[in-house]
């Protein structure tokens, strides 16, 4: 027992019983918490749920090659610490994994002292790139908390409240449109509390049909139905002592929110088929954006089960609501995806910057993001000098005066978008130079300055 316990588990990925045995025995010896997975499949739905140490796994699996495994893994998260096991006499393989990303590897037949030399070694790393982390966070934590930016007033509230509920068991509700962040809040009040190293499992409610939901979230006997073929553990009892996260809530139908209420009441759940109750002690975390009051009112919706659920309401405000975290959020994209296609884009032009301030962002952050990835790969110099949006502001159907709202609303919008669109592009062409530009618009100066005051749309963006 020569290790101080280390929060994180060691992950070790074999495809023989026999193996993991031993491998398990060895470094539990050594005073680490060891999981196993046989598969590459079920492998990844560990990483996806807790952070390991290291994960040490053995070039041929059942579903896909260790090297595929190792790809995947860093593809979720680059900073994972892995250790390959090679065949005998094999040198190539072990130089194939290093450059993939592995931190070491072991060649068979393993030594276990020299596996658990390097085992070592390989936790000090991950302990120091967590501090690292940590110190990192602490510094932007004003502006950022994980990998959530934002600077705006209605940010900092959310980062305030996701750090005050963390500490509790709380059920939270989150709401906000698409591509808002809900689930990344989500994560951050798992990783803020004090389940973080126990499962996050996710379940998104709107994707599973009703039928299977509820095989889905409470498991299932052997022989409960047609297929079921042997027992199965539930999402509920797999989050047991972490945090479950059930996405689209909305949908469900009212047998399984019958149920749902029961857990969240009680703690208490039947296996489909089964004879005993289970006890389960889990976090919930829910996410809606359907108006939920409103399914209420037309039955659809349990109103003892909303009230359960929300008990700490998080609001997630659109993109459209905080755009001056904007800048901030392109900045960080810019730098992810540098990274990631290894490209050196330095700035940005002030024109794409003011487009990106106007555009309305249906899909939000998602949105925003994707558009910058796209624009950062098919860049070819080091400033980003063209984006392209969807035309949702200028071509005024579908977006803009949808139906809900009523024909003079619609209009305004229309308009407004339009001379947003044209003003910016008519500054754009004249480099700023109102004069010229009011000109060519066939509008006197001070009209034309008046509406540029009217969209806060600012010379200065448009000077090169
Ligand atoms: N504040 C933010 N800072 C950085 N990235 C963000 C932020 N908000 C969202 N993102 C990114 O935008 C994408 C969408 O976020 P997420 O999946 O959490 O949204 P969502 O609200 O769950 O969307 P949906 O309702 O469609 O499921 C993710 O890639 C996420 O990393
Ligand atoms: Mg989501």
């Amino acid at each position: 027992m020569g290790q101080k316990p280390y929060p994180y588990p060691i992950l070790v990925v074999d495809d023989e019983p026999a193996i993991l045995e031993v491998m398990t025995v060895n470094l539990e010896r050594r005073g680490y918490t060891v999981k196993t997975a046989q598969t590459g499949r079920e492998a990844l739905a560990m990483a996806e749920e807790t952070r390991h140490a290291a994960i040490i796994l053995d070039y041929s699996l059942p579903d896909m090659n260790g090297f595929q495994l190792l790809a995947e893994l860093k593809k979720k998260d680059s900073e994972t610490i892995i250790i390959m096991i090679t065949a005998y006499g094999t040198i190539g393989m072990a130089v194939e994994a290093m450059k993939a990303g592995a931190y070491n590897y072991l060649s068979k037949p393993i030594n276990y002292d020299e596996m658990g030399a390097l085992v070592d070694r390989a936790v000090e790393h991950h302990r120091l790139l967590t501090e690292l982390w940590q110190t990192r966070s602490e510094l932007q934590d004003n502006y950022e908390l994980d990998n959530i930016v934002g600077q705006s007033r209605k940010m900092q509230k959310v980062y305030e409240k996701v750090k005050t509920v963390a500490e509790s068991d709380a059920t939270v509700l989150i709401r906000g449109e698409t591509g808002t962040g809900k689930e990344l809040i989500a994560r951050a009040i798992h990783r803020h509390s004090a389940r973080r190293n126990r499962n996050f499992v996710g379940v998104n409610c709107a994707a599973i049909p009703e039928t299977l939901l509820e095989a889905e979230l409470f498991g299932y006997e052997k022989g409960a139905f047609t297929g079921a073929v042997a027992q199965k553990m539930g999402k509920f009892e797999r989050a047991n002592g972490g945090t479950i996260y059930l996405d689209e809530i909305g949908e469900i139908s009212l047998s399984v929110q019958a149920k749902l209420l029961r857990v969240l009441q009680e703690g208490e759940l039947d296996r489909m088929g089964g004879q005993e109750t289970i006890t389960v002690d889990t976090r919930t975390i829910a996410t809606t954006n359907r108006d939920l009051e409103k399914a209420i009112q037309e039955n659809q919706f349990r109103s003892d089960l909303f009230y359960r659920l929300n008990v700490i309401p998080i609001y997630l405000p659109s993109l459209r609501e905080r755009k001056e975290d904007i800048p901030l959020l392109v900045n960080h994209f810019i730098r992810r995806f540098n990274r990631k296609n290894g490209k050196e884009i330095k700035n940005i032009s002030p024109s794409v910057m003011a487009a990106l301030m106007h555009y309305e962002w249906p899909g939000n952050v998602r949105e925003l993001e994707n558009i910058i990835e796209r624009s950062v790969v098919l860049s070819a110099k080091d400033r980003l000098d063209e984006i392209e949006l969807p035309h949702t502001r200028n071509n005024g159907h579908l977006t803009i005066g949808g139906l809900e709202t009523s024909f003079h609303d619609s209009k305004k919008k229309v308009i407004e978008s339009f001379e947003t669109h044209y003003l910016s592009n008519v500054m754009k062409k004249h480099k700023g130079n109102i004069s010229a530009a009011a000109k060519e618009a066939g509008l006197d100066y001070k009209n034309f300055h008046n509406k540029l005051k009217k969209y806060k749309i600012k010379r200065r963006t448009f000077e090169e």
